[in-house]
């Protein structure tokens, strides 16, 4: 409870010293709990990626897997991003299937083709084999996450406290890459373990939501303010299919890490008809992609969710009139509701102009007054 503690106690000694308690501490933190906030916070997934020059010079030196498991250059890498952007929170740079290596599962990413698994897990004897018991391998994730807690430790210009975000993937995503060994179209080996496999499947998300707590903790521990679940391919999947085999194993994650004392965003991508049985994960947040209109979201996932997003990524592409009309529609959607972050509905891809992502940020403190 440590966290949330802090913020609300941060809060009692601003109204002492007289300072608005819509203006206290994280603009972005208070959204995600539905408090109110004086403008709309906004930051983006991947900011700190291959579209962004600063992160390509630190490429040319390091492979992927270098920087995320380099603590000094990982928190580099995520600070410059954020204060490039101007943005209101910090993404640790960390990757989804990081965990793979203590659990027992060799991995690499291959340019062009994304993370390979060399021997994807495809039987009940191979997911038995999967270690749960070696998260302690993984704080170099923490020591990068206290390099940035200390680098924005103060309040920014503005008053207001940047906030820093954990992340992790859910099991049916994390499960989907194991499974097929990496990036797939149609999950079939996912599925047929899933509809096939009575043993294998429950013992599999059981494992990874052991892992994923663990790792989650380190993060929180560690000065992450709020931990983003990634399940970004779950939008494979039917709402009922989704209920029975993904969303218990999910829930138990999201409350594990609820307990820790820190709001959860839980995020997935083409997820438009499974919003209300994924907002019943007891998520702060719901994360939006882009396919879905901002409000019809929002009623989807209920009053009693926070949501972030959700403008389609590729607007960074169009006409400055274009994308400035899409902002304020994102904007206009959200109504000023308490409990909005603006974000892209999914990832900035390669390509993006640095300069278009910046321009948002400053729409948004234009724009964004709640
Ligand atoms: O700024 C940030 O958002 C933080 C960094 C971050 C990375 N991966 C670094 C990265 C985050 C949040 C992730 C999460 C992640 N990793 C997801 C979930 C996010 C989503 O898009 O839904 C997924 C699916 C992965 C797995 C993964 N990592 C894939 C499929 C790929 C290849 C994709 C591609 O475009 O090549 C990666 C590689 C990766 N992870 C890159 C970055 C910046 C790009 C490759 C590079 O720098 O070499």
């Amino acid at each position: 409870m440590e966290n949330i503690l802090n913020h609300v106690s941060l809060e009692a000694v601003s109204h002492a010293q007289g300072v608005s308690s819509v203006t206290a501490g994280s603009r972005f933190v208070r959204a995600c709990l539905r408090q109110p906030v004086d403008r709309t916070p906004v930051w983006f997934l991947r900011q700190a990626g291959r579209y962004m020059p600063e992160y390509m010079a630190v490429r040319k030196h390091h492979s992927l897997l270098d920087i995320c498991r380099t603590p000094e250059i990982a928190a580099e890498v995520t600070i410059t991003a954020a204060e490039r952007l101007g943005v209101d929170a910090a993404i640790i740079f960390a990757d989804l299937l990081l965990p793979f290596t203590p659990m027992g599962l060799e991995f690499e990413f291959l340019a062009g083709e994304g993370p390979v698994v060399h021997v994807p897990v495809r039987t009940a004897e191979q997911v038995r084999a999967l270690r749960t018991d070696r998260v302690d391998e993984l704080s170099y994730v923490a020591r990068a996450i206290e390099r940035v807690a200390a680098h924005f430790g103060t309040p920014r210009a503005d008053g207001d406290q940047l906030g820093i975000i954990g992340f992790c993937g859910a099991p049916f995503t994390l499960a989907s890459y194991m499974i097929e060994g990496g990036s797939s179209r149609n999950y079939v080996e996912t599925k047929k373990m899933m509809y096939g496999d009575g043993v294998a499947w429950p013992m599999l998300m059981e494992k990874l939501v052991t892992v994923l707590t663990g790792f989650a903790l380190q993060q929180v521990q560690a000065g992450a303010d709020v931990i983003q679940i990634f399940d970004s391919w779950v939008g494979a999947l039917s709402v009922a299919d989704y209920r029975r085999y993904c969303l218990p194993a999910v829930t138990e994650l999201v409350r594990r890490v609820r307990e820790m004392g820190v709001p959860v965003i839980y995020f997935g991508v083409d997820t438009a008809s499974l919003l209300p049985a994924m907002s019943e994960t007891g998520a702060d947040v719901i994360g939006l992609d882009w396919r879905v209109p901002l409000d019809a979201g929002w009623k989807a996932v209920g009053a009693g969710c926070a949501v972030q997003g959700n403008l389609d990524p590729i607007t960074l592409f169009a006409p400055g009139d274009v994308l400035k009309e899409r902002v304020r529609e994102v904007l206009a959607a959200a109504a000023g509701r308490p409990g909005h972050i603006f974000n892209l509905g999914h990832g900035i891809v390669p390509g993006t102009p640095v300069e278009n992502v910046i321009q948002i940020v400053e729409w948004i403190k234009e724009y964004g007054a709640q």
